[in-house]
Order: C-alpha cells, then structure tokens, then sequence
C-alpha cells in the first residue's frame, strides 16, 4: 500500500515542554518504522514560546496560523516561563491557536494506569476511567472584558471579565459529548455548571442540555453543580464516564482528575475542529514545570498520551491503541518517573514505551 504521509506541526515551547515533545516525537518515530512504509510523519519543529519572546516580542510570528494552516495536525508542549506574565504567553500562542482554529472541544481522558498507585479511595482501580469534554471556544475564556474602569481614585480600579455563552456554541459542545457517550460501555453524559449562583450564560448552558438529551433517549444524564461535581470525582468516580463543562470549570476538574489518577505528568488531552475545517491540536494537560525543567525528570506520559489521541484523529486507530496499550504495559513493569514514585528519568520510560510497541 502506499505510504500515508501526515504533515504535523511540533511546537515544544517552554519548559518540560521541549522534554515531552522529544518523548512523544520518538514514539512516533517509532511508529512510523514499524509500520514498513506505510506510515510517514513529516515535521516541522516551530521556535515560538517564551524565548522567542524575548527575541521578537511575540509569542508566534504574525502569520503563525498561516504556517499551521496546512498541517494535518499540531502537536504542542506547554507555553508559559517565569519571564513573561502568564496570561501573555497564554494568550500569545496557546488561545490564539485554539481559538484562531475554532477547536472547539478539548477532550481530556482520565485514564488510571496499572502500577500507578492513586490517591483515591477506589485506589488501584484501574477499571476507573472518564472523559471530560471541555467547551473551548467561550465561556470565561471568552477574553471580554477590561481594567480601569470607572477613574474610581487611588485603589479604586476595577476589573471586569465576562463570560460567553452562544446556543450554537453551548449545543455543539454538549451534542459532542452524547455522540461520545454512545461509543463508551458506560452511555452517560454528566454535565456541570454553576447555574444556581450565575443565572444567564449557565442557565442557557442547562437548557440546551435538555434540549439536546432529548434527541438521545438511549443515553443517561445528570446535571451537577461545579462544586457537588468536585466532590463526586472524589467519592463516585464510579458513576462517571462523560463529563461536559464550560471552559473554566473544566480546566478545573480535569486537572483534578489527573491528580486522582496519581499525577498531572499523565494527562493527555486533544484540542479538536471537530468540523475538520482547521488542524486539531494535541498536548499533555500540564504546564511548562518550571520547578523540574531541564533535569531529564518529567514524565512524558501525558505527551505520549496525547500522541495516541493523536494518531486516532489522523485515522490511524490501531497504532494509537499500540501506543495506549504500551504506556500501561510500562507503568506495569513498575518503569515510572519521580511523580508516579519511581526513579526512572524521562529517557528510560520512553524507551521502555517505545521496547513495549512490540
Ligand atoms: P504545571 O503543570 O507546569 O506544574 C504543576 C505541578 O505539576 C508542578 O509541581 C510540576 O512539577 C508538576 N508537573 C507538571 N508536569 C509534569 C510532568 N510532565 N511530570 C512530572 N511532574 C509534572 O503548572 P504551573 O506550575 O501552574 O504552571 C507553570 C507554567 O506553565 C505557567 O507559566 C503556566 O501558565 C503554564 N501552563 C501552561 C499550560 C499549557 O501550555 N497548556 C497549562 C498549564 C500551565
Ligand atoms: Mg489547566
């Protein structure tokens, strides 16, 4: 057969970032050699982050999205260093790319992994897993709002930040996430909101949800408040399999259940134009760490992680089970990074995935 050559965009950034982007660019390379041929990923590695900052004063260069435009995916490490404010960096690369490429929905899987030893009561569970689907495009990330309103005097500044929710944007996210349900064992949709104390964007939020469950009879619901539901990722994770929320308390929870299922270092996540108009864009959940960049320590899991959901997007749903199936064949050989309580460097669990491909 001939070969299906996929362009995809690295954009390490800052911080670990640069480690786990190697990590995951190996296992790729990996996949790509044993598949004889079939399978050929043609990169390009982009500077753009905090240092190129410092250099140019952006984040990305001006027409960015237009180098990003032709690829058939973007895979990102982590922006953000002590040396730019982070709502800058966020702002400047992170969001612009989301939001210039309507990736809609951020799907965050909680996966427990064997050998990995949770925080949670149900602890070695590893029968436990849910996806959060998270809104991406509004919400409190809508960016509306300002300072310095109203010349109040001395220590009279004030600040507004609106949230925004559109019908469109609240149906599409929440159909998303029935559609997802439906290919899981468990068809259930949880959706989460602070309807009771912020009365217009989330009470929208909740009656498109019923107004969209409506159309999926064979799917179970519940409608759970932010603060009940964060108690619930604790005490039921049981009753958990598809979890959507607006772009905040999303964020929140999922970073909640990455710590629950023993680190952030293992999250993956994908940021997605479901309507395949722009490329998609995939990256571990967590930061740049600056406290443990550069040491060779991280774990590269997330990143690997995120690679797989990657691979599935492209349309190569059998070589992201290999790399799934490898990284829990590894977290079962007790190979782990400092996080996860082993010893092993970020070199070592890569190659012990990459041995584990078979
Ligand atoms: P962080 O995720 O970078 O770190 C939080 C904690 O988790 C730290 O103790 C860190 O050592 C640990 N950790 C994170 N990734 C790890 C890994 N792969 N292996 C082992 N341990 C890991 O979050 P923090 O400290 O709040 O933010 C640091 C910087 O990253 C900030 O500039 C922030 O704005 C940025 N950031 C960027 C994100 C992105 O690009 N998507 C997401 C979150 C934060
Ligand atoms: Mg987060």
């Amino acid at each position: 057969t001939a070969a299906q050559q996929f362009r995809i965009a690295a954009i390490p950034a800052d911080g670990v970032g640069t480690e786990v982007v190697a990590a995951g660019r190996a296992v790729l390379d990996a996949i790509q050699a044993s598949s004889g041929g079939r399978i050929a990923f043609d990169w390009e590695e982009l500077p753009w982050g905090s240092a190129y900052y410092a250099e140019h004063g952006v984040l990305m260069p001006d027409d960015g999205l237009d180098v990003l435009r032709g690829k058939d995916a973007i895979y990102f490490g982590a922006v953000g260093w002590p040396t730019v404010p982070d709502h800058v960096s966020l702002w400047g690369l992170r969001l612009k790319i989301c939001q210039g490429f309507d990736q809609w929905a951020n799907i965050r899987p909680v996966t427990f992994l064997p050998g990995i030893t949770s925080p949670l009561r149900k602890a070695d569970d590893t029968d436990l897993d849910w996806v959060v689907v998270r809104e991406n495009s509004e919400g409190e990330y809508a960016g509306f709002g300002g300072r310095n309103f109203g010349a109040r005097g001395e220590k009279g500044e004030v600040a507004v930040q609106s949230s925004v929710f559109t019908e469109v944007g609240c149906e599409r996210i929440i159909r998303f996430a029935f559609d997802l349900a439906r290919t899981r064992a468990r068809k259930k949709v949880s959706s989460v909101t602070k309807s009771n104390a912020q009365q217009y964007g989330m009470v929208l939020w909740d009656d498109m949800f019923r107004r969209v469950a409506a159309d999926y009879p064979d799917v179970e619901t519940e409608s759970v408040l932010v603060d009940a539901m964060s108690a619930k990722f604790v005490l039921h994770p049981e009753d958990l399999s598809v979890v959507v929320a607006s772009n905040l308390n999303a964020d929140i929870l999922s970073d909640l259940g990455s710590a629950l299922a023993g680190s952030l270092g293992l999250a993956a996540s994908a940021n997605l134009n479901p309507d395949r108009r722009y490329p998609s864009m995939f990256e571990p959940v967590h930061g740049s760490a600056p406290d443990i960049a550069g040491q060779g320590v991280c774990n590269p899991i997330g990143a690997i992680g995120s690679a797989a959901l990657m691979l599935d997007h492209l349309g190569l749903p059998d070589e992201a089970k290999r790399v799934q199936a490898a990284i829990e064949a590894t977290t079962a050989q007790g190979v782990r990074t400092r996080d996860v309580g082993g010893t092993a460097d970020t070199e070592t669990v890569t190659r012990a995935i990459i041995a584990n491909l078979g």
